[in-house]
């Protein structure tokens, strides 16, 4: 019996077609061709990844960047945040202020150093529904005195980006150090048609997931770390706590082969394939653009998201999401001598015939800003979704991917939460936090 490795091969045998991450999309972009004989350990001629001084340490200085220690991670880019907020936070009074698109990696470090969190005024993408970036106009001047330290998620899931470089100098200006969760943008000023990485504009810690968007193995990321940093010890300190002892040479050499891809990336025919991708899709798709060349969002006014999913599917082409409205795809960085199929999804697409009717909204899936609470586990119950409304949640409710909460534990549940959480039902998608149709909340106090 191997389920996995059946599964694994009933997948293959469809001859499918990615458009999701990882970058290497099944192996087809970069050449990562990694060998099961370079799996070893520190032996004679090797390197220790947790103090490095020979090989590793060589490799790790070609990520440089200016005013920058950088660092492989080999627990993606959640051990990252993990690590930055932990090794950052307790030092003093002060609050830590993420958006409310935060990924959960960002309330985990928050609940492992007991700290609650300053929920930063975000706007909402007119173009995707869904929260973009945050509303610096509306941060109470008050509010930033009692706040030390700033996680920024950018770009989105969905690669929308925004002026990054106003908002590292804003939180500054204030003293307050700045933490980018750049998971989405490993592959940012791979040339100067994609957006700028906020290591350009002097953010104190910079996290990329190389794995989702460079051909590098799933958990490979990089950490970079200003040099003047105040606690950068210390984050290298819980690195070194929270990660395996014994990291794979795999992952450590799919990352030095993604970040040469990085250096070396021609992006002329990426952009020829991109614009005849979206001139057949349009033949029967609407086609959602965004700052990110390397996302884009297919929708239609008779089909939920979901269910495009499913067509494309039966062509065996695999995407990253889908919600309500659209279909999220995460495109190769395709160059010349790679063995993308791309002639083949072209040719599956203009197969796909929508045929349907009734017609749906195209409206917003994320519930608003809500404060955050500080709180303890125990005295938890699990209760009938239905009968929520009005209780503290004890667990994240978060659908899967994206992997960001539509309701923060500690928030209280109300009638638009209910509604969204019954919509994401109806769809089919995965929800993390309910279990059997139920979810986690702390007893009320007048409860056993
Ligand atoms: C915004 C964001 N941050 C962090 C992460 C975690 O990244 P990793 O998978 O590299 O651990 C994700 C994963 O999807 C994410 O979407």
């Amino acid at each position: 019996m191997k389920p996995i490795s059946n599964q694994l091969k009933q997948h293959h045998h469809l001859n499918p077609i990615s458009l999701h991450v990882p970058g290497h999309h099944y192996g087809t972009i970069g050449h990562l061709n990694l060998k099961l004989k370079n799996d070893i350990t520190e032996i004679t001629g090797m390197d220790d990844y947790h103090h490095p001084d020979g090989i590793i340490k060589n490799s790790e200085a070609l990520l440089y960047k200016e005013g920058y220690f950088s660092k492989f991670l080999v627990s993606g880019t959640t051990v990252g945040i993990l690590s930055s907020i932990m090794g950052s936070v307790g030092y003093d009074d002060k609050k830590v202020a993420i958006m409310r698109n935060a990924h959960k990696s960002v309330f985990n470090a928050l609940e492992l150093c007991g700290k609650g969190a300053y929920t930063l005024p975000m706007k909402t993408s007119k173009k995707t529904g869904v929260f973009s970036e945050m509303d610096l106009d509306c941060i109470k001047v008050n509010d930033l005195k009692e706040i030390g330290i700033v996680v920024i998620t950018y770009p989105n899931y969905f690669g929308e980006c925004f002026d990054i470089e106003r908002v590292i100098s804003f939180f500054h200006q204030h003293d307050i150090l700045v933490i980018v969760d750049e998971a989405h943008g490993a592959h940012f000023n791979i040339s100067d048609q994609f957006p700028d990485s906020a290591t350009k504009f002097d953010a104190d810690i910079v996290i990329q997931s190389y794995h989702k968007t460079l051909p590098a193995l799933t958990m490979s990321s990089v950490v970079h770390i200003r040099d003047d940093y105040p606690f950068k010890d210390n984050v290298l300190h819980y690195l070194t706590m929270l990660q395996s002892s014994s990291p794979s040479y795999l992952l450590m050499e799919g990352l030095e082969s993604a970040h040469q891809f990085y250096l070396n990336y021609n992006d002329e025919l990426f952009f020829e394939r991109r614009s005849e991708l979206i001139k057949v899709l349009k033949v029967q798709f609407g086609v959602i653009e965004v700052e990110d060349p390397l996302k884009l969002m297919i929708y239609h006014t008779d089909y939920k998201g979901t269910e495009l999913q499913q067509i494309l599917e039966t062509q065996h082409i695999y995407t990253e999401l889908s919600n309500e409205n659209f279909v999220l795809f995460v495109l190769p960085l395709w160059h010349e001598g790679d063995a993308y199929l791309f002639d083949d999804l072209i040719h599956r697409l203009s197969v796909i015939k929508l045929e349907k009717s009734d017609v749906k909204h195209f409206e917003s899936l994320y519930v608003g800003p809500g404060e955050l609470l500080s709180v303890n586990v125990m005295n938890a119950k699990w209760l009938n979704v239905d009968r929520c409304i009005g209780y503290v949640v004890a667990q994240h409710i978060i659908p899967y991917p994206p992997g960001i909460p539509v309701v923060l534990k500690g928030e209280k549940i109300n009638g638009d939460h209910i509604e969204c959480i019954h919509h994401l039902m109806q769809l089919g998608i995965h929800i993390q936090g309910i279990v059997d149709g139920r979810i986690k909340v702390f007893k009320n106090i007048d409860e056993n």
